[in-house]
């Protein structure tokens, strides 16, 4: 006979009322819409009931390819049989032929893999303050708006307030400019700044990109004063902007690039990528991860970068598709100019602004079972992640389910 204590706390083989269940046990940081999801299917993805939404948020920027795209899923299945986990003691084929493709496609010549975009940042600050060392500098700029992870180094460099609230004290030597004000960032430089870190679109606050010209000149300016330019790709990386990363659209070259969210094909992944001469600021026993650089995770992400390349995503198929968003989106703003403010963002990362409430939009179109994201400071911007592989039938359907809503709430007939 087991214990009662047991039998009281043994888990249910109930297979439903997943949502008050998980209410019950899960930690309650993240404010869950009401709806319990079991199946993805490349735009779509199913409830317990079967029934059909269409997803254009993908996991937040994740499913660049939609869910269970076939060729990352046989990646994914074979390796798991090859082998799930080594450790970083070993080589591994998976890993070094994804660090391969990333090291052919893009600036970098090393990868250090982590497990999610926090910990890509947290080997970037690393990295960073390494290097700043024989200087003595330590210092890091980044953007007011900027979002970068919750871990507390990643956290400290985020330029949201309200996300490092009452986490203090926190780590030192972390400072904050205007995002697009390349004269407030040089100005708020001081003899210890080793660093400056932007994300070329700032997706968390609103879907804002970063103008050209302020890039550029923050390229030039960093290069001079031997100050290091981080980009953070983690949400604009994998060809969601329309480029593989988005620097390759602003026409500069960063120090060390930090990549998570998509990088993985949908498994935890984070790279920090960067140069021969930086990488060597990180020898043996200076950093590392248990998981990080998962056999499993690289070949999945290794399949989504070939599928990418070798299905024509890049940059063909992305341009002409997120044209055609584009065009429906400007023709609804048009349209019901009282309700859309203003649409932004760059290839399939887009932000609409609204002026009425984002949630209770995003919770009409969830109603319609079509998937977004409300963002912004004030409650204004629907924040758009579809998958690139987005066909023109699922444009028209969102388009018509956008069309209906806005008309509701402008007055403007369908
Ligand atoms: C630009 C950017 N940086 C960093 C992060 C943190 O990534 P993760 O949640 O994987 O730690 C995010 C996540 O939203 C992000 O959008």
């Amino acid at each position: 006979m087991r214990p009662p204590e047991f039998q009281k706390t043994s888990f249910s083989s109930r297979k439903d009322n997943w949502e008050e269940r998980g209410s019950r046990v899960l930690l309650g940081n993240y404010t869950r819409e009401p709806l319990v999801f079991e199946k993805g299917r490349g735009s779509y993805l199913f409830d317990s009931a079967g029934v059909s939404y269409l997803d254009f948020l993908g996991g937040i920027a994740i499913h660049v390819l939609g869910h269970c795209h076939p060729g990352i899923t046989h990646a994914i299945q074979k390796q798991a049989q090859r082998m799930v986990h080594l450790s970083n003691l070993y080589y591994n084929p998976a890993v070094v032929d994804f660090a391969e493709i990333l090291v052919e496609k893009t600036f970098a010549d090393r990868v250090f893999f982590s497990n999610s975009g926090t910990e890509a940042v947290e080997a970037a600050i690393k990295l960073a303050r390494r290097y700043g060392a024989q200087t003595g500098r330590f210092e890091m700029i980044s953007m007011e708006g900027s979002f970068h992870g919750r871990t507390l180094g990643a956290m400290t460099l985020t330029g949201q307030p309200k996300i490092r609230e009452g986490f203090g004290p926190l780590p030192p030597g972390f400072l904050y400019a205007p995002f697009n004000d390349f004269e407030k960032v040089r100005a708020t430089r001081t003899q210890g700044t080793v660093a400056v870190i932007v994300e070329p679109v700032q997706g968390e606050i609103g879907v804002i990109p970063a103008q050209k010209e302020f890039l550029q000149k923050l390229r030039e300016w960093t290069r001079e004063e031997d100050i290091l330019l981080i980009l953070d790709e983690i949400q604009t990386g994998m060809g969601r902007t329309g480029t593989l990363y988005a620097y390759e659209q602003y026409e500069i070259v960063p120090d060390i690039l930090v990549s998570s969210k998509a990088l993985g094909g949908g498994l935890p992944l984070g790279a920090t990528l960067t140069t021969d001469r930086l990488s060597q600021f990180l020898p043996p026993g200076s950093h590392g991860s248990t998981f990080g650089g998962n056999p499993v995770a690289c070949a999945a992400g290794a399949a989504l970068l070939r599928a990418l390349f070798s299905e024509d995503f890049l940059p063909e198929r992305v341009r002409t598709m997120s044209a055609y968003l584009w065009d429906g989106l400007m023709a609804l703003k048009g349209r019901h100019p009282s309700v859309i403010r203003e649409v932004r963002g760059k290839g399939f990362m887009i932000g609409i602004v609204v002026n009425a409430s984002a949630k209770e939009i995003k919770d009409r179109f969830r109603e319609e079972r079509v998937l977004v994201n409300a963002t912004g400071p004030a409650d204004e911007v629907i924040r758009l992640l579809p998958p690139l592989s987005l066909s023109y039938d699922e444009t028209d359907d969102f388009l018509s389910v956008a069309n209906r809503i806005f008309s509701a709430l402008s007055g403007v007939g369908t």
